[in-house]
């Protein structure tokens, strides 16, 4: 096999259920090989390939912090006739899998567009995962003070369905870090904001002043969510989102991901919500 596509092994060192319909979970991996975790190198916003011998591989986002550096999370959604997903959710902990990459292109938090900035993340079901490797690198002792103020909207459909939970309770605890959780639909023990991530964002009404956004979640959320925002004065070069597409190869090479002239693997994840509004069709 082409050593570009031949996975690296890993175990499964850590399985944990994130929601209440048990369809999300994380999985904590180790690298056989110290050479293979020390080459790969990565940066917030990208993903991996992941592979389970017999069923495939699929593209999933790395959900662990690059200075969280013995291990790598993915955070994953089984659908019921997915292949990949619903072999990864069979998986017992001590279970070898493999891994390529880091692929894709990455949030600019190491330059001026980031640095020195405010951050806002807005964030919505089980894609908030490349947003959790962002906040945990920026909270990071190492990066905190290189960013203004951090601030924090995320939404799941119920309470069940908020995913990181512990680490949820930490941020809001902790100083450095605003954090507006909300759900769609409330039940009888949630003491927290109800309300919809495009709404909650109109009402919190952040600062466009000196800020950068990055959002991820469903699409739907996607599309009104940009909304609020351009009307709050976010300009759409400042907004940053993570596409997904169908992938084979996750280098550029198969052609699968492509959106006109730009593949969502090589070009993207990640694209300013200027440079979707060029794609040659809805993207979102
Ligand atoms: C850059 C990138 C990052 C991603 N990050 C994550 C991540 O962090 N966590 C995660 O869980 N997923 C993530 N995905 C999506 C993930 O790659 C797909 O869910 C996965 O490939 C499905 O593989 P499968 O073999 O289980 O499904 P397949 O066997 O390929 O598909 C079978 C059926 O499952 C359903 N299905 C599969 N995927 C989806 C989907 N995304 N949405 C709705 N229905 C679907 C469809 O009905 C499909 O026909 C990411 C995708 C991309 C491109
Ligand atoms: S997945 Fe092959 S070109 Fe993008």
């Amino acid at each position: 096999m082409n050593s570009l596509y031949r996975p690296k092994p890993v175990t499964v060192r850590k399985i944990v259920i994130e929601n209440e319909a048990k369809d999300i979970k994380t999985f904590e991996l180790v690298f056989l090989s110290k050479e293979d975790r020390e080459r790969f190198k990565f940066t917030c916003g990208q993903f991996a390939m992941l592979s389970v011998l017999g069923a495939g591989e699929s593209p999933i986002g790395i959900a662990s912090s690059p200075l969280d550096d013995e291990y790598l999370q993915f955070t994953v959604k089984r659908y019921p006739t997915g292949v990949l997903t619903t072999a990864l959710h069979s998986l017992e902990e001590g279970s070898r899998i493999g891994v390529r990459g880091p692929y894709g292109n990455f949030y600019p938090l190491e330059t001026e567009t980031m640095e020195g900035k405010n951050i806002l993340m807005v964030g919505g079901g089980f894609a908030f995962t490349t947003l959790r490797s962002t906040i945990r690198y920026l909270l990071h002792e190492k990066n905190r003070s290189r960013f203004k103020d951090i601030t924090v909207l995320y939404g799941a459909r119920s309470p069940g369905e908020l995913i990181y939970k512990s680490e949820l309770k930490e941020w809001e605890e902790r100083g450095g870090i605003t954090m507006y959780i909300t759900v769609d639909k409330g039940d009888e023990n949630w003491e927290g904001r109800v309300g919809l991530v495009p709404n909650v964002l109109k009402e919190v009404a952040p600062s466009s002043e000196n800020t950068v956004t990055l959002i991820c979640g469903p699409p739907i959320m996607l599309k009104y969510t940009m909304l609020p925002l351009l009307d709050l004065g976010f300009s759409p070069e400042k907004i940053f989102t993570s596409l997904e597409r169908r992938m084979s190869c996750g280098i550029g090479k198969c052609g699968r991901c492509n959106i006109g002239s730009k593949y969502v693997c090589k070009d993207g994840p990640v694209f300013t919500y200027r440079e979707i509004g060029e794609l040659p069709e809805e993207a979102l």
